[in-house]
C-alpha cells in the first residue's frame, strides 16, 4: 500500500511548474508528495512556494528546504492533498488526520485541485468511513443532539498517546459521524456547517479537479471534465 502511495506523490510532484505556489496537503500519502516535491526543489533548484494545510506538512516543508507561505498572502495555483474516500463523481471525505478545515480552505481555493490515493480509496457512494466534523469544544453536546436529531450517531475523536480528545490545529474537537451512506454530498456538506458549534466538515464537494489513483496494475488519472 505504502508504494502505491509513493507511486501517485511522485506523479503528483511532476506536475508541479517553475514559479508556482502549490497547497501542501496532510497524511501519509502527501508526505510521500511532499518529499518528492523536496527533492525536486533540491535537484532542479525549482522555485517554488508551498503553503501548507497542517502543522505536520509545515514542519515537513521547511526540514526539506520548502519555502513557506499563507493563503493569506498569496493565491494558489495548485493543490494537492489525500483523501480517506472518493466517490464515483470524485466528491471527497477528508478529515482523517484532522486537518480537513484548514485543508478545503487551501484545496477549495486553489485553481487546480489534484487528489492523490490508492486504489482502498474509490468507492461509489460515500459514508462508510465516518465522516469527521471539527467543532467548538463546548458545542459537543449540542453537536451530537443536532446530529441524533438527524438519526445519525457519532463518536468524539479520542487522541493517542495523549489522554482525552484529539485536538485539532485549530484547537477544537472532532466528532467522528456514522452516516453509512452519503446520497446527497453537496446537500449535506452545507446542512452539517449549518449546525452552531461546527467549524467545518470533512465533505468536499464540486472542488477536485484531477484524481491520481495508484493501483496494483498501474497509476490511473480521472480528470473531472471526463466523468
Ligand atoms: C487529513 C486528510 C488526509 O488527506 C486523509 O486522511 C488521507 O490520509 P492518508 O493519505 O494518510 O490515507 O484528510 O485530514
Amino acid at each position: 500500500m505504502d508504494l502505491l502511495k509513493q507511486n501517485v506523490g511522485k506523479q503528483a510532484a511532476a506536475l508541479i511548474e517553475d514559479g508556482q505556489v502549490v497547497g501542501l496537503g496532510t497524511g501519509s500519502t502527501t508526505v510521500h508528495f511532499i518529499k518528492f516535491l523536496g527533492q525536486r526543489v533540491q535537484d532542479e533548484q525549482l522555485d517554488i512556494m508551498g503553503i501548507p494545510t497542517s502543522f505536520q506538512s509545515l514542519i515537513l516543508a521547511r526540514e526539506l528546504g520548502i519555502e513557506v507561505t499563507s493563503i493569506d498572502e498569496h493565491d494558489i495555483d495548485i493543490a494537492v492533498d489525500g483523501a480517506d474516500e472518493v466517490s464515483s463523481n470524485l466528491d471527497l471525505i477528508k478529515g482523517g488526520g484532522a486537518a480537513h478545515t484548514k485543508e478545503k480552505i487551501i484545496d477549495a481555493s486553489a485553481d487546480k485541485f489534484v487528489v492523490i490515493v490508492d486504489e482502498s480509496k474509490m468507492v461509489d457512494k460515500l459514508g462508510a468511513f465516518p465522516l469527521p466534523i471539527e467543532i467548538i469544544p463546548e458545542s459537543l453536546r449540542l453537536v451530537k443532539n443536532a446530529l441524533l436529531d438527524m438519526n445519525v450517531e457519532s463518536q468524539l475523536r479520542m487522541g493517542i498517546q495523549k489522554d482525552g480528545p484529539v485536538i485539532t490545529d485549530n484547537g477544537n474537537f472532532i466528532l467522528d459521524a456514522s452516516f453509512n451512506v452519503i446520497e446527497n454530498p453537496s446537500q449535506l456538506e452545507v446542512e452539517l456547517n449549518s449546525i452552531p458549534g461546527v467549524v467545518e466538515n470533512g465533505i468536499f464537494s464540486n472542488v477536485v479537479d484531477k484524481v491520481i489513483v495508484g493501483r496494483e496494475s498501474g497509476i490511473e488519472v480521472i480528470n473531472k471534465e471526463d466523468i
